[in-house]
């Protein structure tokens, strides 16, 4: 891996994946971006440039993928629209990219023999029962519930059909619930960080106890690095850190850190079609390629993140009262 191609670099995940690539590798990196209302041009600011340069542009846009594609050895791809809620208002941002873009991009892989990892989800596998005694794995069956999802899940199947049809070397990986630096404001446990700075309080959906799998953005980045190097092609991989918590200990856990009250929490109006649980047992890629998380307790990890938060407010701030607005208009 010399030359890398990373679409969505400038978002949360694909950004601190960008910085974590440039410190473990000699990769040379081209971010393709076209820089949405989540992507943070200042999320790539002080890296070398030498090194990394960005291309503004469209997935979804062969005329931009295919000379990128046919330039770089490699290519990851996050670029997606990320958002549940978002998806729920209007889904066809989401059909555009995720399946529009990922098939763009396979086609221009297809042509120029270039390896690919694509990024996805646990959400295909829909949610589990709070008491159901299982995990997801490899082998769990599709289950998508949002229209982001269905478009991830969608995602899946085609590179799986570009292996299996193509012989595109491809491998993918579906992770757990990230959280750390670069994540915009809209999202769980930014948006509740930044309420509590604000003097607010948290907002929960429903009666919170809907349980996601933490695991501090770092940790995905090892992770899908350590998938390019030694991870057979055509499998899938899922990412997990054993960090299944409710929102009510998310956010029980923010309040303390910052020194409020614990029960200073405010019930909002309900995600349609909620997802229950996550949860992502990862022995295949523990066993297979040696994996393990930085972060192996959730509340140290968080620890960090809602630090971070603390440290950047001039970067959050300009997103968050919009983003408030429209949660509110919403009963959110
Ligand atoms: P994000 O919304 O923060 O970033 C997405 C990036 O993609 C943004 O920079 C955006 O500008 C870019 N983008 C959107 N549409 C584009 C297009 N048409 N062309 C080029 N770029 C485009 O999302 P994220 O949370 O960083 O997620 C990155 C990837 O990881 C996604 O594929 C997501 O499905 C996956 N994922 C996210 C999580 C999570 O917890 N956030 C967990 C597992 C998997
Ligand atoms: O599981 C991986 C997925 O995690 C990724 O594929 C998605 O891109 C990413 O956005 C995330 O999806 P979620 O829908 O789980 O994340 P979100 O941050 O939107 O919400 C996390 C949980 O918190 C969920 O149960 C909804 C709840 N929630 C969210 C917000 C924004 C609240 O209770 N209050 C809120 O204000």
């Amino acid at each position: 891996m010399r030359r890398l191609l990373v679409t969505g670099g400038a978002g949360f995940i694909g950004a601190n994946f960008v910085h974590h690539v440039l410190a473990h590798t000699d990769a040379e990196v081209t971010v393709l971006d076209k820089l949405t209302y989540a992507a943070s041009r200042a999320a790539l600011d002080g890296l070398p440039a030498d090194r990394v340069r960005l291309v503004v542009g469209d997935v979804a846009d062969a005329a931009v993928v295919e000379p990128l594609v046919a330039a770089h050895d490699t290519v990851v791809h996050f670029a997606a629209e990320s958002h549940n809620d978002n998806s729920l208002d209007d889904p066809a941002p989401f059909v555009h990219t995720n399946l529009v873009g990922t098939f763009t991009l396979l086609e221009a892989v297809r042509r120029h023999d270039a390896r690919l990892h694509h990024v996805s989800t646990d959400e295909v596998y829909g949610d589990l029962d709070l008491d159901d005694p299982k995990r997801f794995t490899e082998d769990t069956p599709y289950r998508p519930s949002s229209p982001y999802s269905a478009t991830k899940a969608g995602s899946d199947h085609l590179v799986r059909a570009w292996v299996r049809s193509f012989g595109v070397r491809a491998t993918i990986s579906n992770c757990s619930n990230n959280h750390g630096p670069w994540q915009h404001v809209e999202k769980f446990i930014p948006r509740q960080v930044t309420n509590v700075l604000d003097g607010g309080r948290p907002k929960i959906y429903g009666d919170g106890l809907n349980v996601r799998d933490w695991i501090h953005t770092d940790d995905h980045s090892s992770a899908v690095l350590a998938i390019l190097e030694r991870g057979r092609i055509g499998e899938t991989y899922l990412v997990g850190a054993d960090g299944e918590r409710n929102n009510l200990q998310v956010v029980r856990t923010i309040l303390r850190h910052l020194g409020r009250d614990e029960d200073d929490i405010d019930f909002v109006t309900d995600r349609a079609g909620h997802d229950r649980r996550y949860a992502i047992e990862s022995g295949k890629l523990r066993a297979e390629l040696g994996w393990t998380p930085r972060f192996t307790d959730v509340e140290s990890g968080l620890a960090d993140t809602i630090d971070w938060y603390v440290a950047h407010e001039a970067w959050w701030r300009p997103q968050k009262a919009a983003t408030e607005a429209s949660y509110a208009a919403k009963g959110q």
